[in-house]
């Protein structure tokens, strides 16, 4: 096995929720993830990062974390987290858990004994609590705004502020205060001592705030996310943070990774996260962001290629997750949508580095836009005052098999409604089809698999008419996308392996929205 296996890794991200129902409520939980492995072996990934499981109220689907080191009852037990862990292992497949340093939920014992404690007491300390401003500190410290709207501070009884950078039920976690950084070692050691390969870190950009927490002078500062500077964002300290975690990580055996999600005004800026004594991968959301179009995928490649490769580290491909909407959607939806979205994942595939594939993505779903208002949970629908969907919509548990919802997900009805037109999109439909998303993400992974010149390495550009974009890696394979509606003859050496349109042969001529990868 790999002591560097994380350079080209193929991770699946399992939003525990809606993956699959063991014990019939209706929600996903530990014993369903297990329980559909073999799905996760067949598909052909390397890793499952598992979104939070742990105790929590829920407020914004257990990111909002009441105890680091438990299972919340909804999603099993310890044991049933153990269970899984082992049994991934037996199957090849490594385990990364998500760990939510920024904040904890407002139900954590942390919180309780914070506002219990007097001004000053470290235990206060844990969060970052101020007076506010004003005659009689009736305005908020300053005008930082919660990236789910509406501002960052809420006022306690007592007269202070607490900082809340996203939802009021996750405060945030003061990581000047040498007692946290103490008690979240003991965090990672806890799931590293059970044989974790490593964690997805949320909001790995944001723990440290600048320490005059000064005004931005704007509004709209979500806007700036990736874009621009933000004092509560990328701040240079945060970096000793994963300078010590590094080192907790070397210490175990196993090569146990951690990596970043973090969002950063620069691709220089992102690559700091996996400096050689930092964090392993940092997701790069870069090409999830760029529009269809040959000319920003490019830019984006050789930018991401560049800035990782002077950090010495590989970057990592993302083109969806759990806060933004599905990709078939993103790109046009129905037929259009679909087709492009098969052709970026194999674009994405064929790339140097790793890569992260969101449960569904292999099915081609597309984001659910039409939910029934009562059934969206999360919480930018609420305190946006129910204009912004919010992010339910790519949440919608996974279809497996039958003809009627939840398609297997659960015996009893999902938590949100899953669309009846999933009939023809569920695992069991795709697996008997030829010409269906799963089997080209299937044929593809094991190519990727099998192939020496995919994964880690290097990528040159061949030359390409207007709207392609082709490359080659050695040895012996190329991979060419055309962005464009018509189609397009390419003079490419070499046999077909693989088609984004599930085509079997190759006459020279690329398609409209079609990656194809040859080989010799
Ligand atoms: C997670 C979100 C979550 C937020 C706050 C994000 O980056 O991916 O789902 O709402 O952090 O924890």
């Amino acid at each position: 096995m790999s002591p560097t296996w994380w350079r080209d890794a193929v991770v699946y991200q399992i939003y525990v929720r809606s993956f699959a129902d063991d014990d019939g409520d209706g929600l996903g939980d530990l014993a369903g993830v297990r329980a559909r492995l073999p799905h996760l072996v067949r598909l052909g990934v390397d890793a499952v990062w598992l979104t939070p499981f742990y105790p929590s109220p829920m407020a914004d689907g257990g990111y909002d974390v009441a105890d680091y080191c438990d299972v919340d009852p909804t999603f099993g037990t310890l044991a049933d987290f153990d269970a899984l862990l082992a049994h991934a292992h037996s199957l090849g497949l490594r385990v990364l858990v998500d760990v939510v340093p920024n904040h904890t939920s407002d139900q954590h014992p942390w919180f309780a004994e914070a506002l219990a404690a007097a001004s000053g007491d470290v235990a206060r300390d844990r969060y970052v609590i101020r007076d506010g401003r004003g005659a009689d500190g009736e305005l908020p410290p300053n005008d930082w705004e919660s990236v789910f709207g509406g501002p960052a501070w809420t006022r306690l009884d007592d007269g202070q502020w607490y900082l809340h950078l996203f939802a009021p039920q996750q405060p945030d976690l003061n990581w000047r205060n040498q007692q946290v950084r103490a008690d979240f070692r003991k965090v990672l050691k806890f799931w590293l001592d059970r044989g974790v390969d490593g964690f997805r870190i949320d909001v790995a950009h944001g723990m440290i705030k600048h320490p005059d927490l000064p005004d931005t002078g704007r509004h709209k500062q979500i806007s700036l996310l990736g874009r621009g500077e933000l004092p509560y964002f990328d701040q240079d300290e945060v970096h000793e943070i994963y300078r010590d975690w590094r080192q907790l990580f070397d210490s175990y055996q196993g090569a146990r990774i951690g990596v970043a999600e973090a969002w950063a005004s620069t691709s220089e800026r992102l690559a700091r996260y996996v400096r050689a004594d930092e964090l392993h991968q940092a997701f790069n959301f870069a090409l999830l962001e760029a529009p269809w179009s040959a000319a920003d995928f490019r830019t984006v490649v050789d930018e991401s290629l560049a800035t990782t490769a002077q950090v010495g580290a590989t970057t990592t491909w993302v083109l969806g997750n759990h806060d933004v909407q599905r990709p078939v959607t993103r790109y046009g939806d129905g037929e259009l949508g679909a087709r492009r979205a098969r052709a970026a994942a194999l674009f994405s595939f064929a790339l140097p580095g790793s890569v992260y594939v969101y449960q569904g993505e292999e099915l081609g779903l597309p984001e659910v836009l039409n939910l029934p208002d009562d059934a969206r949970q999360d919480p930018i629908w609420e305190r946006s005052g129910r204009t912004e969907l919010g992010r339910d919509g790519c949440r919608v548990p996974m279809p497996w098999s039958g003809a009627h919802p939840p398609f297997g997900f659960s015996s009893a009805a999902s938590w949100l409604p899953v669309p009846g037109e999933w009939a023809q999109l569920t695992v069991a439909a795709q697996s008997a089809r030829d010409d269906s998303v799963l089997r080209t993400y299937r044929d593809a992974l094991a190519l990727r698999r099998e192939n020496p010149a995919l994964g880690d390495g290097a990528l040159q550009w061949l030359d390409a008419p207007e709207g392609v974009l082709a490359f080659r890696r050695e040895p012996g394979f190329a991979c060419a996308t055309n962005f464009g509606a018509s189609p397009v003859e390419l003079d490419l050496p070499g046999r077909l392996l693989c088609r984004s349109d599930a085509a079997s042969d190759w006459d020279g001529v690329l398609p409209g929205a079609t990656t194809a990868w040859l080989g010799s």
